[in-house]
C-alpha cells in the first residue's frame, strides 16, 4: 500500500471514532451537581476552579472520558462521573460548550512579557507560539479540541502549565505527541505567572 493511503486511512479511523452527539438540554440538568464548583452556567467563581462555560465540545469531552478513567486526576471529582455513561458526559460536555464564557483581568505588571510569549513564543528556547494551536485570541480550536483558554483563571491556568511540567506525577493526558508537556518543560515560573495572567484577561 502506498504511503498516501495509509496516511488516508489513518485520518479516516481517528476521525471515525464513534462518540455519542451531545444534547445541551439534556446535558443542563445531568451537570446540576457539577455547578457547586464549576457555577451553574460553568463560570466558576473561584480561581482554581476552572471556567467551563464556552470551551470546545470536543475537548471536554474529552477531559471527562480522561478524569472519568483516571488518567487525568481530579481528587476534587472522586467518584463523581463514576454513574454517567458516554452520553451524558457528551451531553454535559455541549451544555457547556453552549454557554457563554466570562472574561477576568490581567495583572498590568506582568501583561507585556505574558502577551509577548502567547504570541511570539520564544525562539531562543525553540518555544513556539501559544497562538498557533490556541488562536490569536484563545479562542482554540474547537474542531481539533485545542482547547479554548482567553478568560479563564490565572490560577488555574498556572497550576495546569506546572502539572504539565512536571516529569511525574504532573498532567500527562495530552497525547503521544505531548505538545504542552514539550511546551511546560521549557517555561520558567515567571513565564508561566506572566501567561496565565494575559490569559485571564484575553478575549
Ligand atoms: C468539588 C468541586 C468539583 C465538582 C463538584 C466538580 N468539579 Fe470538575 N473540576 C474541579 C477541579 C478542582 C478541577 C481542576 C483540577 C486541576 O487542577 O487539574 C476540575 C476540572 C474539570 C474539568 C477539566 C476542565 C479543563 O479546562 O480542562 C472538567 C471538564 C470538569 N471539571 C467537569 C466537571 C463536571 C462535568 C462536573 C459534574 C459532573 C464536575 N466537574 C464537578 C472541581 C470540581
Ligand atoms: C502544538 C499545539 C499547542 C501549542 C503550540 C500550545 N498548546 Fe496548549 N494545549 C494543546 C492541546 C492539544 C491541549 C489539550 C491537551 C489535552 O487534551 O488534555 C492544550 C492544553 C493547554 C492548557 C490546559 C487547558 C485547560 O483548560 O486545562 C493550557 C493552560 C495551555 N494548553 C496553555 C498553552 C500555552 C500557555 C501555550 C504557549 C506557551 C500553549 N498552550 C501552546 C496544544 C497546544
Amino acid at each position: 500500500m502506498n504511503k498516501l493511503i495509509v496516511s488516508l486511512l489513518l485520518t479516516v479511523g481517528i476521525s471515525g471514532i464513534a462518540h455519542a452527539a451531545g444534547d445541551a438540554a439534556a446535558g443542563q440538568a445531568k451537570a446540576a451537581v457539577c455547578g457547586a464548583c464549576h457555577g451553574p452556567d460553568g463560570n466558576s467563581m473561584a480561581p482554581n476552579f476552572p471556567k467551563l462555560a464556552g470551551q470546545g465540545e470536543r475537548y471536554l469531552d474529552k477531559q471527562l472520558h480522561d478524569i472519568k478513567s483516571g488518567k487525568r486526576q481530579v481528587l476534587e471529582m472522586t467518584g463523581l462521573l463514576t454513574n454517567l455513561s458516554d452520553q451524558d458526559l457528551a451531553d454535559i460536555a455541549a451544555y457547556f460548550a453552549s454557554q457563554k464564557g466570562s472574561v477576568g483581568a490581567a495583572d498590568p505588571k506582568i501583561v507585556a512579557r505574558g502577551e509577548a510569549l502567547f504570541r511570539g513564543g520564544n525562539l531562543d528556547k525553540g518555544l513556539p507560539a501559544c497562538t498557533g494551536c490556541h488562536s490569536p485570541k484563545g479562542a482554540g480550536n474547537a474542531a481539533a479540541g485545542f482547547p479554548h483558554l482567553g478568560g479563564q483563571h490565572a490560577q488555574y491556568v498556572a497550576k495546569q502549565l506546572t502539572d504539565f511540567r512536571k516529569e511525574e506525577g504532573g498532567r500527562a493526558n495530552d497525547g503521544d505527541s505531548m505538545p504542552m508537556r514539550t511546551i511546560a518543560r521549557k517555561l520558567s515560573d515567571e513565564d508561566i505567572a506572566a501567561v496565565a495572567s494575559y490569559i485571564q484577561g484575553l478575549h
